[in-house]
């Protein structure tokens, strides 16, 4: 089964081509991050509006670098949420309308579940059940997987996800957009000086809270010259709380379960002190952790693609009402052999 996926939730656009059996026979990805830059951040509408130019485009060339034609595209996946609406209404309306064009069935994508899943597109997959540790822009959670769309939520953020929590200390430190990376590159030439909490870990517990350590950020920064080295100081320990505080989480998940094998993806495990610090956690713990390739860690369509792939295999369609969701749990997904 060929599966064109599509992805559109927030500031990227992605589009990719997914076989059943050959796996990932194409993927592309256009990001806006030039355009949102000079506004420090994501602007919604602009988002939408260049969804609408780049993606035609981009599945256009998807077919031709393929050499598919459309009839042979068995299915179309979008992502329907959660992300900005606008954004997302360009992705679900134009896989509605190509799947209906080309008598096909199209299958509406949970965002997070597209980045639960995404290490299966690498060479050794994790079986099931595991748990998950999703970081994202907008996310934070720990959830228990036995299988495609049998989520148990252990533990989400109460107030920022941590991606939000990069990008706004990123912010206060005069980074910009897009912060995440470029706090983790200063952090890179920082060292230990200041102390940052790692919140709600003192108490029992799988719940997240990021955003008071961008008080202890302005605190810190206020207290100094602000010069580029006291910058930098402020990130390594910023970056360091933030890892610190996902490995306790994620190692109180793993023995409230007794599961043996961690999957973590989102845009947050792109990095590389994250990676370090939950690859050293799972090591002494003897357990098996799993994490897209870099560039399926923060968004893409090939993630899409591979979910929608196992969801329509499954005979799971969506009908023709153009559904967007700016908010939806993925506790509340179907599983992929309810049907
Ligand atoms: O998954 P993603 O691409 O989009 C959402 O679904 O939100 O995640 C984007 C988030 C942003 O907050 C970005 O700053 C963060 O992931 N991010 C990073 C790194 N790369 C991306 N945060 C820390 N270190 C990185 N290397
Ligand atoms: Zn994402």
């Amino acid at each position: 089964m060929y599966v064109l996926g599509i992805e559109t939730s927030c500031d990227e656009t992605g589009v990719a081509i997914y076989h059943s059996e050959q796996g990932l026979l194409h993927h592309d990805l256009y990001s806006q991050v030039s355009m949102h830059e000079e506004y420090g951040g994501v602007v919604p509408e602009l988002a939408s509006r260049d969804h609408i130019r780049k993606l035609a485009p981009l599945i256009k060339n998807a077919l031709k670098v393929t050499g598919l034609t459309h009839e042979q595209v068995d299915g179309v996946a979008y992502t329907a949420g959660p992300g900005l609406m606008g954004a997302l209404l360009v992705g679900c309306s134009t896989a509605r309308a190509l799947a209906w064009t080309w008598g096909k069935p199209a299958v509406a994508v949970h965002h997070m579940e597209g980045h639960l899943l995404a290490p299966m597109l690498e060479p050794n997959p994790p079986k099931f059940p595991f748990v998950a540790l999703l970081i994202s822009g907008g996310h934070t959670l720990l959830v228990k997987v036995d299988g495609i769309g049998r989520y148990q939520l252990l533990g989400e953020s109460i107030d920022d996800a941590v991606g939000e929590a990069f990008d706004k200390t990123a912010k206060l430190l005069g980074l910009g957009y897009p912060g995440g990376p470029r706090l983790a590159e200063l952090a890179d030439s920082g060292k230990s000086r200041f102390k940052f909490p790692r919140p709600m870990t003192d108490r029992p517990g799988l719940d997240f809270s990021f955003s008071g350590l961008k008080t202890f950020t302005v605190n810190a920064l206020n207290k100094t010259e602000k010069t580029a080295e006291d910058r930098a100081d402020i990130a390594y320990a910023f970056q360091e709380a933030a890892a610190e505080t996902l490995v306790i989480k994620c190692r109180r998940a793993l023995n409230q379960t007794g599961l043996t094998r961690l999957v973590v993806a989102g845009g947050v495990s792109a990095n590389k002190r994250i990676r370090l610090s939950l690859n050293e956690m799972a090591q002494a713990l003897s357990v098996d952790v799993y994490f897209p390739r870099l560039e399926f860690c923060t968004d893409n369509g090939a993630m899409i693609a591979y979910a929608g792939c196992q969801r329509l295999m499954a005979g799971q369609q969506n009908d023709l009402q153009v559904a967007a969701k700016a908010r939806w749990s993925i506790d509340s997904l179907t599983e992929l052999n309810a049907n």
